[in-house]
Order: C-alpha cells, then sequence, then structure tokens
C-alpha cells in the first residue's frame, strides 16, 4: 500500500473551509487505490502570527522538508499586512524548496457558465505557467525620504538566465505533451525596456530547441484582451511571476469562477516538496459563511496526486467533480447554485465512491 506524508497547512479564511473537503476526497479516492495518507496539520496563519509574532515558527520549513508535499489553503487576512502574511509563509515556502514553476490549468467544464458568450468546453482549456521563484516578486528596493514630499519607492525586477530558461523549457516541455503543441509567451518589452526584452530573446532561443513547437507573443495588456474575445487560441501560456499571477485570476474567470482553479507549485526535480494549493485568496468577504467553493482546493488535491504519480487517483477525483457538475444541480453560489461548502465537498466524495474505475 502506498503512503505518503502530507504537510497541511489550511492557513486563513476560507483557506480552512475549502481544506477539509479537500481532505475529504482524497480520502475517497486514496481508499479506492489503495493510498494511505498521513495528514500532518500546522496551525501557521495569521492567527499564529497574532499570538507568536510569526506565521510559522523560525524551523517552519525544516518540519515540513520530508514530507511527499505540501497542501495549503489559503494564506492572507485583514488584520495582518499581506505583505508581512505571505512573505512570512507562502513566498518562503516556494523559494526555499525551489518551487519555481507555478503551474495553473484553465478549463471550462461542462455544466458550468462561462460568463464569455457562446463558449462551451474543449474551447476554453490551455494551461499557464507561471514563473514563481523571482522576476516582479523581488525584496530588492525600499523606500527613500520616508514623510517627505520627495519621498520614492523602488522596487527592482530580477530576472536570471536561469530562472527564465527553466520556466520557459517546463512550458515547452509541457506543450510537448499536449495536442496543438503550442506555447505562447506574455511579455511587455515595449515598456519595460530591461528585463522584457531579455524574457523575448530567451523566448526565440528556448523555441529553437523546439522545432515541434508552433509559438507567438502578446503583451500582456492585449493578451488579457485575448483571454476574453478568444480564449480558444491559447494552449500553454508562459509568463513571469506577476503576469503569470495577473493571468491566473483572468484565466480562471472566463471559465466560471476563480472558486474552481488549482495550482501546483512545483519543483520539477522533486529535490524538495511541491505545494499545491487553490488559485484563490482567504477571501474575507464570504469567510465563516460556509459557501467557498471548494473545488479549487479539491482540484489541487488531484495535481498532488498526479504529481505523486499517482495518475489513476488523480483521474478519479477529476472525474467525481465533472460529473457533480455535468449530472446535478449541486454547486456553491459562485457557479449560482446554493450548496454549502460542505454539501458540494460531500456530493465530489460520493461521486468519487460511486465512480467505476
Ligand atoms: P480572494 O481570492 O481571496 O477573493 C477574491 C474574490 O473571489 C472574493 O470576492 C471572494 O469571495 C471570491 N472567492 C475567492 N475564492 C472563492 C471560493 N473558493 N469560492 C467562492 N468565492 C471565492 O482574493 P483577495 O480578496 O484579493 O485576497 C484576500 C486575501 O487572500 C489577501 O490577504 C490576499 O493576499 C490573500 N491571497 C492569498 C492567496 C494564496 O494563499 N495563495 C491567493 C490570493 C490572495
Ligand atoms: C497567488 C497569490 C499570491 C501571489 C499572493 C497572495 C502573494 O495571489 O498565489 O496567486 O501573488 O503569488
Ligand atoms: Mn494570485
Amino acid at each position: 500500500m502506498a503512503k505518503y506524508r502530507i504537510a497541511v497547512i489550511p492557513g486563513d479564511g476560507i483557506g480552512k473551509e475549502v481544506m477539509d473537503e479537500g481532505i475529504r476526497v482524497l480520502e475517497v479516492a486514496g481508499a479506492r487505490y489503495g493510498i494511505e495518507f498521513q495528514w500532518d496539520h500546522f496551525d501557521w496563519s495569521c492567527e499564529l502570527y497574532k499570538q507568536t509574532g510569526r506565521m510559522m515558527p523560525e524551523d517552519g520549513l525544516d518540519q515540513i522538508a520530508d514530507h511527499d508535499a505540501i497542501f495549503l489553503g489559503a494564506v492572507g487576512f485583514p488584520g495582518v499586512p499581506d505583505h508581512v502574511s505571505l512573505w512570512g509563509l507562502l513566498i518562503p515556502i516556494r523559494r526555499h524548496f525551489r518551487q519555481y514553476i507555478n503551474l495553473r490549468p484553465v478549463r471550462l467544464l461542462h455544466g458550468v457558465f462561462s460568463p464569455l458568450a457562446n463558449r462551451s468546453p474543449g474551447e476554453i482549456d490551455f494551461y499557464i505557467v507561471r514563473e514563481n521563484n523571482e522576476g516582479e516578486y523581488s525584496e530588492i528596493g525600499g523606500r527613500l525620504y520616508a514623510g517627505t514630499d520627495e519621498e520614492v519607492a523602488v522596487q527592482e525586477s530580477i530576472f536570471t538566465r536561469k530562472g527564465v530558461d527553466r520556466a520557459l523549457k517546463y512550458a515547452f516541455e509541457l506543450a510537448q505533451q499536449r495536442h496543438r503543441k503550442h506555447v505562447t509567451s506574455a511579455t511587455k518589452s515595449n515598456g519595460i525596456i530591461h528585463t522584457m526584452p531579455y524574457w523575448d530573446e530567451r523566448f526565440e532561443e528556448m523555441a529553437k530547441a523546439y522545432p515541434d513547437v508552433t509559438t507567438d507573443k502578446f503583451h500582456i495588456d492585449i493578451l488579457t484582451a485575448h483571454f476574453v474575445r478568444n480564449p480558444d487560441w491559447f494552449d500553454v501560456v508562459v509568463g513571469s511571476n506577476l503576469f503569470g499571477d495577473i493571468l491566473s485570476d483572468l484565466g480562471p474567470a472566463a471559465t466560471g469562477t476563480i472558486g474552481i482553479a488549482p495550482s501546483a507549485n512545483l519543483n520539477p526535480e522533486k529535490e524538495y516538496p511541491s505545494m499545491f494549493e487553490p488559485v484563490h485568496g482567504s477571501a474575507p468577504d464570504i469567510a465563516g459563511k460556509g459557501i467557498a467553493n471548494p473545488i479549487g482546493q479539491i482540484w489541487s488535491g488531484a495535481m498532488m496526486l498526479d504529481h505523486l504519480g499517482e495518475t489513476d487517483a488523480a483521474r478519479l477525483v477529476e472525474r467525481a467533480f465533472e460529473t457533480v457538475l455535468a449530472e446535478s444541480e449541486v454547486r456553491t453560489p459562485d457557479m449560482g447554485g446554493n450548496a454549502t461548502t460542505q454539501e458540494f465537498g460531500y456530493a465530489i466524495a460520493e461521486s468519487a465512491a460511486r465512480m467505476s474505475l
């Protein structure tokens, strides 16, 4: 029997609500495929910060380093500044464990309404490959002349050859495995005159090694417009840390709701644990109401199973939520239904339990 140790960090707000449903569905899939999970819970959160002045203990990263994977809900809540909570927990995990790819699928599912007119499943089905360790997210910079009329804030961006190339390489290799074999690069080399022309150069260089993959590139501004008007153009979209972040809220919104969007923070070499979490945040506006959509967490669980090599169990989890959406009215309010987080989670777990293998 395969056994995995998973570090569970529910975090803040709805992270704590959707995590229960993610675990519930993975338990069912695990039981059907002879997989045992050891769920080790860590209460790292803004609440912990308020008690201890830290988002996680000083040796927190060591505590989770030997786990097979990290399953995270969401981090950040009013009361603790976002740059403090995120740079105290989520971002250190991504960086310390060299999770340099953030893989975010965007897929219109059967039974789900897209806010885009006349779009059906199959027409929106692509991956965003987001560089996850450097780029616009950097600690280099600072403030000068605080509180005066001359006040300045400076924020540097870091694009290393190694960091850019490994993200591009991942995107091309992913495209090679897909039917359309197409990579789109998100750029802004008309306005950002150092880093983005460099990104373009590396993209063109990398493309030469993959003659079977077709390419195009768009500046980020018009690319957001194409996501809305022409989502069927995309197969694999590769972008820097910030561009990938923005595109990965827009893409899922075009497929109905950000509440279903999953993500995998990957260390592809598997030298360190990878982390699986929904794309969405802690949603303070609905936290505590029990109405958060759990699919983002559940689908992230499927990506975790894939990463662990449990591909049959991963497909079972995906088929379970696809079936509930396609064949029932059960869904949370963000998808036009009136189910609670738990009711939706139970329906998906039951679907996973009944599904023919
Ligand atoms: P958010 O994703 O938390 O919420 C944006 C909107 O989407 C809200 O109206 C919310 O109700 C809705 N929403 C999000 N997830 C949903 C779900 N599962 N079901 C139904 N509706 C859902 O973004 P925000 O408001 O910008 O951020 C809130 C906090 O979360 C901030 O502290 C932010 O920094 C943090 N955050 C964390 C992560 C993460 O942990 N990876 C990601 C994004 C934001
Ligand atoms: C995400 C989030 C984070 C990011 C924030 C909370 C730091 O928006 O995972 O998409 O920008 O990476
Ligand atoms: Mn984001």
